[in-house]
């Protein structure tokens, strides 16, 4: 069963949804999403295991975004992570998201690396974005503020999704399509402007010592298989899972395989 809770963290009011007991697993969200994408994982926690699945700053249902404050940064989501820890007095965990929540897992894997015991990358990457790619994030912020979420949930559906779900499953891609339009427009674009000014990790990966867990979906076209492997080359004990039919939203495009390899890793490695 999942439980969803609402607390306060410092003067913001946050959200996490959660399932299982033992040992805990914080998992991160991709962008524009929320915490609800991890439902199909949360679901079907293994033993032993507890899955907590928090909203990134202005993500989510009744989020509060500071108004008049400046942007987020990928420290700042990576420092509420470790609050959250805090307050549900976590000391150690297995952290892991997918895409931005890759950029965050790494944000805070430079921030408070004696926060994790095991990592899962899902669909990210640690290089910083090209200057093309900046360029491009800079227009997506003038789309949001000019057209809302919906223009932005039309750019990204077709490079969220792979082939196989938006032949196959509309219903999944409506599913992605209302989470993203359920964004508010600050939000979306304070996420764009911290993953546009994220440093490159590249450099971080060789100091990261515990179990790792590469995942990417075969159909990934923002994250692609290249990325991956680079990853799984780079962490010395890391171990990478290919998903076919899935794309970059891979734990909700192909939830039973991704589930299934989370819980091999953790089963395995801990
Ligand atoms: C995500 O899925 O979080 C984004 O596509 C990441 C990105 O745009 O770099």
């Amino acid at each position: 069963m999942i439980r969803e809770t609402r607390l306060t963290l410092g003067a913001r009011s946050t959200r996490y949804l959660e399932a299982g007991a033992g040992w805990p697993v914080i998992l991160l969200h991709a962008f524009p999403l929320n915490a609800d994408m991890w439902r199909p994982q949360l679901e079907q926690v293994p033993d032993g295991w507890w899955m907590i699945a928090p909203d990134l700053r202005g993500f989510g249902p009744a989020a509060e975004i500071p108004s008049g404050g400046r942007p987020p940064t990928m420290d700042d989501f990576a420092d509420d992570v470790d609050e959250l820890m805090d307050a549900l007095e976590i000391s150690e965990a297995a952290v892991g998201g997918l895409s931005l929540g890759g950029y965050v897992t790494f944000a805070l894997c430079r921030r408070a690396p004696s926060r994790f015991n095991a990592m899962i990358l899902a669909d990210t990457r640690p290089q910083a974005d090209t200057p093309e790619g900046r360029e491009a994030r800079r227009k997506m912020i003038e789309l949001v503020h000019a057209r809302g979420a919906s223009a932005v949930a039309d750019e990204m559906l077709p490079k969220l999704l792979g082939s196989t779900t938006r032949n196959t499953r509309p219903q999944l891609v409506a599913t992605v399509r209302q989470m993203i339009e359920s964004a508010s427009v600050d939000a979306i674009a304070g996420a764009i402007d911290a993953m546009l000014g994220r440093p490159d990790s590249t450099g971080d990966l060789p100091a990261i010592a515990w179990p790792t867990l590469v995942i990417v979906g075969a159909e990934d076209g923002i994250t692609p298989l290249a990325d991956a492997e680079a990853m799984q080359v780079g962490i010395a004990r890391s171990r990478l899972v290919l998903l076919p039919e899935a794309g970059h939203l891979s734990n909700l495009e192909t939830p039973d395989a991704f589930s299934r390899a989370v819980a091999d890793f953790l089963q395995s490695n801990m």
